[in-house]
C-alpha cells in the first residue's frame, strides 16, 4: 500500500491520541446500546433466579423474572433479548414434541413479554437439544443425526415461535436447508413479518459448556455435533453457509462463537454485506469473569474490549450475556 501521509515528524500518529476529546473525535468504529441482544435463559416457576454456576452473575430466570428483565433491557436501551429455556427433564422426549407445544416456556415467555414490554424485539431460538433426550440439535436415528426430518421438526417449532408473536426466529440447529423450509412455512402461513437471523456460521466449539450447563443440555448430550456444527479449520465453508442462508430467507446472519472468530465475521460483512452479527458465547463470557474475579483482568474494561472487537470487525451487533452491564456502562 502507497503511504497515505507524510513521513515523520511531519506526521505524529500520537497527536490525536493525546486527549479523550481528540481520541474519540478519531474513534473508527463505536459500540452502542443499540449493538446488543441479550440471551436469557427461562425456568419453570414464579419468582425464580436461579445462579448458573458456571456462568458467574448469569441466572435462570422464570417468565414474571423474564418479563422484569426485559423491561429493564428495554429502560436501558437494548432493542431485543433471546429465549433459551431450560427444559424440565421430565418433558425431553425422542420426538422432541414439547419444541412446538405453544404453551412451552419458551412461547409462554414470548407472550408474556410481548403483553408487558411491547417495545422490545423477541428472539427465540429454534433447535431440538432443549427438548431432545439425546441433547442434539435435531433427531437421532440409528447414531445418525437426521437432516430432512429434523427440519421438518424445526419447521413446527418455529412456526409455533411465529404464532406466539417472536420478532426474530433464530436457528441454532445447523442443518441443511432449515431456512428455506422455515421461510416457505412463514410465508405461507401469513407469518411475512417474521425475521430469521441464521446461525449461519456455527462452529462445533467447546466455548459452549457453560450453556449447556445453562439449559440442562450437558448431561443429555451424547457424543459430538461434529456432524452438523463446522470445523474450526474452515473459513470459505462458513461463507458458502451464509450464502445459502442469505439465498434461503435470513435477514440477517450470525457467526458464533465470536472472538475465537472474528476473521469469519469480517469476511462475512466484506462478501455479503448483510446485517451481521456475532454471539459471544457463553464459554467467552466464563472467561472473562472467571479471570476477573480472580483479580487477574479488569472485568468491566475486558467486557468493552471484547465487544469492541466485534465492531472492528465489521458486526452489526452482538449476542452478549453482557448486554445489561454493558448498557449500563454506556449510559455512564
Ligand atoms: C444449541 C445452542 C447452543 C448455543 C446456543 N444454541 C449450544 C450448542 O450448540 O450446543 C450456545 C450459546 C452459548 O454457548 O452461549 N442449539
Amino acid at each position: 500500500m502507497q503511504p497515505t501521509f507524510a513521513r515523520h515528524p511531519a506526521t505524529r500518529f500520537r497527536r490525536v491520541r493525546r486527549t479523550p476529546a481528540l481520541r474519540s473525535l478519531v474513534q473508527e468504529t463505536t459500540l452502542s446500546v443499540s449493538d446488543l441482544i441479550w440471551p436469557v435463559f427461562v425456568v419453570d416457576g414464579e419468582g425464580v433466579e436461579q445462579p448458573v454456576l458456571s456462568m458467574p452473575g448469569v441466572v435462570r430466570r422464570s417468565v414474571d423474572k423474564v418479563v422484569e428483565a426485559a423491561r429493564e433491557a428495554a429502560d436501558l436501551g437494548i432493542p431485543a433479548i433471546c429465549l433459551f429455556p431450560y427444559t424440565d427433564p421430565a418433558k425431553k422426549t425422542y420426538d422432541c414434541a414439547e419444541a412446538w407445544n405453544p404453551d412451552n416456556l419458551s412461547n409462554t415467555a414470548t407472550r408474556a413479554i410481548k403483553a408487558a414490554v411491547p417495545e422490545i424485539a423477541i428472539m427465540t431460538d429454534v433447535a431440538l437439544d432443549p427438548y431432545s433426550v439425546d441433547g442434539h440439535d435435531g433427531f437421532v436415528v440409528d447414531g445418525e443425526i437426521v437432516n430432512d426430518a429434523s427440519v421438518e421438526a424445526l419447521v413446527k417449532q418455529a412456526l409455533s415461535q411465529a404464532d406466539a408473536g417472536c420478532d426474530i426466529i433464530g436457528p441454532s440447529d445447523m442443518m441443511d436447508g432449515r431456512i428455506g423450509a422455515i421461510r416457505q412455512a412463514l410465508e405461507a402461513a401469513g407469518h411475512t413479518n417474521t425475521c430469521i437471523m441464521s446461525y449461519a456460521a456455527k462452529y462445533a466449539s467447546a466455548y459452549y459448556g457453560p450453556f449447556r450447563d445453562a439449559v440442562g443440555a450437558s448431561g443429555a448430550l451424547k457424543g459430538n455435533k461434529k456432524t452438523y456444527q463446522m470445523d474450526a479449520g474452515n473459513s470459505d465453508e462458513a461463507l458458502r453457509n451464509i450464502a445459502a442462508d442469505l439465498e434461503e430467507g435470513a435477514d440477517m446472519v450470525m457467526v458464533k462463537p465470536g472472538l475465537a472468530y472474528l476473521d469469519i465475521c469480517q469476511r462475512a460483512k466484506a462478501q455479503f454485506g448483510a446485517p451481521t452479527f456475532a454471539y459471544q458465547v457463553s464459554g467467552e463470557y466464563a472467561m472473562i469473569e472467571a479471570a476477573a474475579q480472580n483479580g487477574w483482568i479488569d472485568g468491566d474494561k475486558v467486557m468493552v474490549e471484547s465487544l469492541q472487537a466485534f465492531k472492528r470487525a465489521g458486526c452489526d451487533g452482538i449476542l452478549t450475556y453482557f448486554a445489561p452491564r454493558m448498557a449500563r456502562a454506556l449510559a455512564g
